[in-house]
């Protein structure tokens, strides 16, 4: 593993590549990564670094955007089969349907979605800028595309928008049912519960905060409790714990994403070494697609 991990760090270095790595990815990945975070994190990331390759090391729809934002660089995925299922749970003609059915509406769409769909929208959000956007924009009525469940925690929090729901949903967080939360509750009797908003409503409900990866490593990091319960992937433990040697996280359940797990060392490796695979965006979906994440980017910094 050692040598794999050199061997990595050299051929970067040659190829002026970054590593960027999500925080559900194995920990030996965010070891050699330059830089972890949350989707919105990385995303900015890839915009601002001047390297010409990026190797991303996360989902596929994550690479696909850092390839929208930035069609002079190389987007090199180590894994092309690691696919978000809840990408593919949009009905892309129901947005057309919506445009017709509604004035006033803007099509906001969860960047766990395909470059095909964010083509069709209006504006993209992750879990940790979503609520500032949807305060930003001008129009009543929203159509959330797919996470329903991060649609229901908006549609609580910004209650003077109307919302029309898409029905996606992440099966990792879906799975994580709220009559568990309240049963580990109490057990651990005032020990604080962190939820990230793809949990059902009535999960975040129980929460004492809800945000997206980077938000609850923050908040546990910041908080001078010594134990917590945690609604989300696996994956964070590794920066938790790194961050937190002294304090105790307990999951309700421990939960794995496995497209995020598929990722190991040696296809990083092995894709730098080939310049191979590539996240690809045509350049008439390219333009399009672009739209809504400059649109994220800007509501995002009003
Ligand atoms: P964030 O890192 O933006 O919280 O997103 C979590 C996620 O599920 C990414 O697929
Ligand atoms: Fe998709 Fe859920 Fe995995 Fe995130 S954790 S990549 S939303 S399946």
């Amino acid at each position: 593993m050692e040598k794999t991990v050199e061997e990595i760090k050299k051929l970067a270095k040659e190829k002026d590549a970054v590593i960027l790595a999500h925080y559900y990815v194995d920990g030996a990945i965010q070891e050699i990564a330059d830089y972890v975070g949350d989707s919105f994190f990385l995303a900015k990331k890839a915009k601002e670094v001047e390297n010409k390759t990026i190797v991303f090391c996360g989902v596929t729809f994550m690479g696909e955007s850092a390839a929208i934002l930035n069609p002079d660089k190389t987007i090199l995925l180590p894994n092309i089969t690691s696919r978000c299922p809840m990408a593919e749970m949009v009905d892309e003609e129901e947005i057309e349907k919506m445009r017709e059915q509604y004035d006033d509406l803007a099509v906001v769409c969860y960047i766990n979605s395909n470059a095909s769909t964010k083509e069709l929208v209006d504006v993209c959000v992750t879990s940790s800028n979503a609520l500032k956007i949807l305060k930003n924009l001008p129009q009543k009525n929203i159509y959330f595309i797919p996470d329903q469940n991060l649609g229901s925690w908006l549609a609580k929090q910004v209650p003077e928008k109307n919302f029309i729901m898409g029905s996606g949903f992440c099966h990792v967080h879906h799975s994580i049912e709220a009559d568990y939360v309240k049963e580990l509750k109490e057990k651990y009797k005032g020990v604080k519960l962190l939820a990230h908003p793809e949990c059902k409503l009535e999960v975040c409900e129980l929460a004492d905060y809800v945000g997206s990866t980077s938000g609850i490593i923050d908040f546990a990091t910041s908080c001078e409790d010594k134990e917590f319960l945690i609604a989300t992937e696996a994956g964070v433990l590794h920066e938790l714990q790194k961050r937190n040697p002294d304090k105790v996280f307990h999951f309700v359940p421990k939960r794995s994403c496995m497209n995020m797990h598929k990722i190991t060392l040696d296809q990083v490796l092995e894709c730098l070494q080939a310049n191979a695979p590539q996240a690809v965006v045509s350049e008439k979906v390219r333009v399009k697609a672009e739209k809504a994440l400059d649109n994220m980017l800007k509501y995002a910094s009003l």
